[in-house]
C-alpha cells in the first residue's frame, strides 16, 4: 500500500507550485518585519483540496500552508541574533513552508536546506524562498534514520506534536549535537517536548491561528540541546 504522502511525489513540481499558489496567499508574517510567506486562512479547504488533488480520503494536513509556532520562534530568534547564522551552513528539520531557513538565509547563512518528507513542501519552499528573493536548498526524504547532515546549525521548529517522531527526533538532534552540530529547537509546549533535554535561550508570544491552536497567541521559547556547540 502505497502511504498519502508518497502520492504527491507522482505530481510534477510544477503542478505542485500550481497548486500552493492557488490555495495560499502570499502575506507578511506577523512579528517578523520584511518576511513574507505563501499562507493559508482556513485549514479544512485546503486540507480538502489537497485530498482530492491526491484522490484519497485522509491526506496529512498541510502543514507547509502555515506558519506554525514554534517556528516563528526560531525565526524570532534568529532575526534577533543574527550572528547565529551569519556565514552558517544552516539546516531546517521538519521545515513546513521553509520559514526558518528563509529567514536564516535573509539574516546571512552561508547555506540553507530546508528537510520535509512532505512533497507539497518542496513547492512552498520554493514559492517562499524566490518571494524573499533567498536560495534555499529542500531534501524530501525522511533522513531520522541516517546520520544528521553536515552543518554548523541544525533548526527544528514545532516537531514535538505527536510521539512516533518525538520519539526519532531527539536522539537524531543528539547525534547532530555529538558531531559538533548547534541545534535550536522552537516550540509552544507541545505534549512530546523532552523539556530535560532543553535549554531555554529566549521566549516569544506568537500570533498563530485558532484555525489550527485554541488559543490565537501562543508562548513559544527556543531551545538548544544540551551540549550543543555554542
Ligand atoms: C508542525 S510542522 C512545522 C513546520 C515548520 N517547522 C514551522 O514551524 O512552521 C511539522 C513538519 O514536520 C514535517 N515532518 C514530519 N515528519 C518528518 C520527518 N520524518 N522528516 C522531515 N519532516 C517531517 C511535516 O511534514 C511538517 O511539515
Amino acid at each position: 500500500m502505497t502511504d498519502t504522502i508518497d502520492l504527491p511525489r507522482r505530481i510534477p513540481l510544477s503542478h505542485r507550485r500550481a497548486f500552493v499558489g492557488r490555495h495560499t496567499r502570499l502575506r507578511p508574517v506577523l512579528g517578523l518585519p520584511g518576511v513574507r510567506l505563501h499562507l493559508a486562512d482556513d485549514a479544512v479547504p485546503i486540507w480538502r483540496a489537497t485530498e482530492a488533488a491526491l484522490g484519497v480520503a485522509t491526506a496529512p494536513i498541510p502543514f507547509w500552508a502555515f506558519a506554525w509556532a514554534g517556528g516563528l520562534a526560531i525565526a524570532r530568534f534568529v532575526q534577533e541574533h543574527p550572528q547565529e547564522v551569519r556565514g552558517k551552513r544552516v539546516v531546517d528539520f521538519a521545515t513546513g513552508s521553509g520559514l526558518c531557513a528563509i529567514v536564516a538565509m535573509r539574516e546571512g547563512a552561508a547555506s540553507s536546506v530546508g528537510i520535509d518528507i512532505d512533497p507539497f513542501a518542496e513547492a512552498a519552499v520554493a514559492l517562499n524562498a524566490r518571494a524573499n528573493r533567498v536560495r534555499v536548498g529542500f531534501v524530501g526524504r525522511d533522513l531520522l534514520d541516517d546520520d544528521p547532515p553536515d552543518a554548523d546549525l541544525l533548526l527544528a521548529g514545532d516537531t514535538w506534536y505527536e510521539s512516533p517522531l518525538a520519539d526519532r527526533v531527539l536522539p537524531w538532534l543528539r547525534r547532530a549535537v555529538g558531531n559538533g552540530t548547534r541545534v535550536l529547537v522552537g516550540d509552544p509546549g507541545r505534549r512530546y517536548l523532552p523539556a530535560g533535554d532543553l535549554i531555554p535561550l529566549a521566549g516569544y508570544d506568537v500570533e498563530t491561528t485558532t484555525e489550527l491552536e485554541d488559543r490565537p497567541v501562543l508562548r513559544a521559547r527556543v531551545f538548544t540541546l544540551a551540549g550543543s556547540a555554542s
